[in-house]
């Protein structure tokens, strides 16, 4: 089925919409996005990753290119014209053009480029691979230090998961100055006596919206929580681990580096967040 996108100020069908090959998302990566994911017809978190959109775009002093009603607006109706009942909406903004390729930023007054899609994922809620856990491997993180910022540069990501895939896991952590930052895609804990661990927010990582969900469900459930650096070693030496993302929720981790977590299948405490969450975040969806 052709997907209706949207693409400034216009909802087209996918093989119609454009952007200039002189865009400095295209050229420079100079862009920035969110995921945002769809249970039910609804949105999860909107309000967060608006916000988060929002701070992305102030840091890098780019232009903000509608309101967050419009936004809003925008996403709902995309949800609708491609009846996606559980799934993800992609949105990009990048600097846009002047129409020439120049380190130097376009004039301030430059108009920004929005673009927004579905990805319809049946079954995203019950997904085989949650049920299952992933198994990740650890590699060097070489990412540049403004992780915080949603940027699409995502080589780096994108070739740890094809290492990890090679590797025949799932995906892959990262680790700077011998402590983990983060998944390929996703944030990153582990769980030892009982207690939560996971890496405080700073330029680091990026602040993903569904650790801040998490976290807080967790401390309401009466977990304990730590925010505080941790090596592979501890996560490997754990009682269980998982990550969080808008695009996968909360996904328990079985292995890390060929080393099985607790009995090699998903750990309670992660299925119990994973069960909170998406109860909670479908109750508040909107
Ligand atoms: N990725 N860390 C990184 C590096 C990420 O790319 C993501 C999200 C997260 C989790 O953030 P959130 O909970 O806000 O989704 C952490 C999205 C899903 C993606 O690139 O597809």
């Amino acid at each position: 089925m052709t997907r209706t996108v949207y693409v400034n100020g216009e909802y087209l069908p996918e093989t119609e919409a454009k952007v200039s090959i002189f865009d400095r998302g295209f050229l420079f990566a100079d862009a920035v996005y969110e995921v945002t994911s769809v249970l039910d017809g609804k949105l999860i978190d909107f309000e967060g990753h608006a916000v988060r959109l929002k701070r992305s775009l102030d840091e890098l002093e780019m232009a903000e290119p509608c309101t967050k009603d419009e936004l809003l607006e925008i996403h709902r109706k995309l949800v609708e014209l491609n009846g996606i009942e559980e799934g993800l909406v992609y949105l990009q903004v990048s600097r846009g053009s002047d129409g020439d390729r120049d380190f130097v930023f376009p004039p301030a007054d430059t108009k920004p480029s929005l673009v927004l899609f579905t990805q319809n994922k049946p079954g995203l809620a019950n997904s085989p691979a949650a049920q299952k856990g992933a198994k990740i491997i650890s590699i060097e993180d070489i990412r540049w230090g403004r992780r915080d910022i949603k940027t699409v540069q995502l080589l780096y990501p994108s070739m740890g998961k094809m290492m990890a895939k090679k590797a025949g896991c799932d995906d892959a952590w990262m680790i700077e100055d011998g402590y983990v930052t983060e998944g390929t895609s996703n944030n990153a804990y582990f769980v030892k006596d009982g207690k939560i661990v996971t890496r405080p927010l700073s330029n680091d990582i990026l602040h993903g919206i569904t650790r801040k969900a998490v976290l807080r469900m967790a401390a309401e459930a009466q977990m304990e929580v730590e925010e505080r650096l941790f090596t592979i070693d501890e996560a490997k030496a754990a009682d269980e681990a998982f990550t969080t993302s808008a695009s996968a929720f909360v996904m328990p981790v079985v292995e890390i580096d060929g080393v099985a977590l607790g009995d090699g299948t998903p750990g309670p405490i992660a299925k119990r967040l994973r069960e909170i969450y998406l109860d909670e975040s479908r109750k508040a969806a909107v």
